[in-house]
């Protein structure tokens, strides 16, 4: 009878502290998770979170014992009750199950407590999010809010990715946005359960990385004269425009993505979009120059001279350092856009060609071949580092190795192809997830943009409505590793701007690549959005289209 009475002491003086609810409406909380869930179950009923105890004793790496802890404050400080971690009786009860898929998690909630469950990092990280998408988005900011509904809805909610690799690509070099912006966005990626920044370092208009062994490339090629005014690209402003991150800041960023769970894939554009580095060391290109950093738009006709071995010695030395500072499995060697011309011209490239009895037939040109040539070498290369390729769809073109990943951008046409071949696929079709295109048909009322096709603009509606697995035949479709939007960045001047087009179309990707097909509702989704999310993206600060 006293254990009982005990018991029952103990449970009431817990309902003192937490589990007395604030009223809610389970049914729109739970409808305001973006990405929504796979599965989840409503119930009667709500747990109220003001001053609960937590149990993170079931939690084995410390890693996401740490992380859990961050929530564990960040409630205490915005509902305006302090929690605390204990051993027992707790109201939440985290552990790890190796039963949950990677990436995956379980939440039940119920009138007397809640249970969170998941088998790695990114799984308790997901979970945790889940949680603050249920409860007021006060959350999210700095400030004690004590007069919130602090109560989650009573749920049960089984929870995984459809596809492991969810991106986003940000260009950071037709403009620059440094360090602290690209923390915003690995943060607000974080919020919607995105895992893999591919980061765009180097271009034409600017190379962004430090490389010790070649200093001119930040020293020269992180910077440009100027750069072209509106759409005349014969036009430019006539200011010296750039930047670069250094080793130190790339490890910094590195280590933050890893904790909110992002992989970042660096990209080295090769062997086009290389005039920054030819700039800095002209004995890189066909020609020996000189070469300046451009400071318009559109596609050089320049680029690396494979015909010389001191390019791949190049190669090696800049792929090794940049590989050495990213722990990503994968590395993007780019291969878009690269113009050959070039190539027809120099004695090198012939030479090397004839060598190499490269042909032109009805597959491929030579110059492709020669593409191809240096595509290989750099991905047996990075193989000593431990890393697999990922290039843009024209590294297809050609002969390509096993085991590369294709990035279909010209449309899906390439990725269906790579897919059916046995290569893996990340699906990035500029018609649905080019968010440098305008986000309305109408184009004066939004700012200036890589289109001038209404018919082109990139609606919040139409990256929802991809479908990355159309028209590809059943047994091929597990190669498709994911969904990527890509954010160039040629009028996108500022970080503001950088937001502006991210968001919240980004949402619509995240139901995209997270999402089951059948679980998709863009009338529940943008209810969510225009609801919850927007009041989210407000109280982080973001700028973003309404
Ligand atoms: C690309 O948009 N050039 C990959
Ligand atoms: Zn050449």
């Amino acid at each position: 009878m006293k254990i009982i009475m005990e018991t029952f002491a103990a449970v009431a003086a817990v309902a003192l502290l937490a589990g007395c609810t604030d009223k809610i409406d389970n049914a729109a909380v739970i409808a305001g998770i973006v990405p929504a869930p796979n599965e989840i179950v409503a119930g009667e009923g709500s747990f109220g979170v003001k001053g609960a105890s937590f149990d993170l004793a079931g939690v084995r790496d410390e890693k996401s014992s740490a992380m859990v802890k961050g929530f564990v404050e960040q409630l205490s400080k915005t509902s305006g009750k302090k929690s605390k971690i204990v051993e027992d009786k707790a109201d939440f009860v985290f552990e790890t199950s190796d039963a949950i898929v990677s990436e995956g998690y379980e939440i039940s909630v119920t009138e007397s407590g809640v249970t969170v469950r998941a088998g790695d990092y990114n799984g308790f990280l997901y979970a945790v999010q889940t949680l603050k998408q249920m409860l007021p988005a006060s959350i999210y900011g700095n400030v004690p809010v004590p007069s919130d509904a602090w109560s989650l809805p009573c749920c049960k909610i089984k929870d995984s990715p459809r596809f492991g690799y969810r991106g986003v690509l940000i260009d950071d070099c037709r403009h620059f946005f440094g360090k602290e912006e690209i923390k915003r966005v690995l943060d607000i990626m974080s919020v919607y359960k995105l895992n893999r920044l591919h980061w765009h370092l180097t271009e034409d208009q600017g190379w962004r990385i430090e490389i010790k062994k070649y200093p001119k490339l930040t020293e020269i090629g992180a910077w440009r004269d100027g750069t072209q005014v509106g759409k005349d690209r014969d036009s430019s402003d006539g200011i010296r425009y750039g930047g670069f991150y250094t080793q130190d800041e790339i490890r910094e960023i590195v280590a933050y993505a890893e904790s909110l769970g992002i992989t970042i894939i660096p990209e080295i554009d090769l062997p086009g979009h290389m005039v920054a580095a030819l700039t800095a060391y002209p004995w890189l290109g066909c020609s020996g120059g000189p070469y300046a950093v451009r400071t318009s738009w559109g596609i050089a006709d320049e680029a690396l001279c494979p015909g010389k071995e001191t390019t791949f010695e190049f190669l090696e030395d800049v792929l090794g350092e940049v590989a050495d500072l990213f722990p990503s499995e994968y590395f993007n060697i780019g291969g878009d856009e690269c113009r050959k011309e070039e190539w027809k011209r120099c004695r090198d490239c012939q030479n090397l060609m004839w060598k190499l009895g490269l042909k032109t037939d009805e597959n491929a040109t030579r110059e492709q071949r020669l593409q191809s040539y240096v595509t290989s070498r750099v991905q047996a290369f990075l193989a000593t580092k431990g890393k697999k390729i990922i290039g843009w769809d024209e590294i297809l073109e050609g002969e390509l190795a096993e085991g590369a990943t294709v990035m279909s951008w010209r449309g899906s046409a390439g990725g269906i192809k790579a897919a059916q071949m046995g290569y893996d696929v990340v699906m990035s079709p500029n018609n649905y997830c080019y968010l440098d295109y305008a986000q309305s048909p109408d184009l004066d009322s939004e700012p200036l943009c890589w289109t001038n096709d209404p018919e082109r603009a990139l609606t919040i509606e139409k990256v929802y409505s991809l479908d990355p697995c159309r028209d590809i035949p059943e047994e091929f479709q597990h190669h498709i590793l994911g969904v990527q939007g890509n954010l160039w960045t040629e009028y996108v001047p500022t970080p503001e701007h950088l937001e502006y087009m991210l968001l919240p179309r980004m949402l619509a990707l995240s139901e995209v690549q997270w999402c089951a097909a059948d679980n998709r509702d863009f009338d529940r989704f943008t209810d969510a959005t225009k609801g919850h999310e927007y009041r989210v993206l407000d109280i982080l600060g973001y700028n973003f289209r309404r």
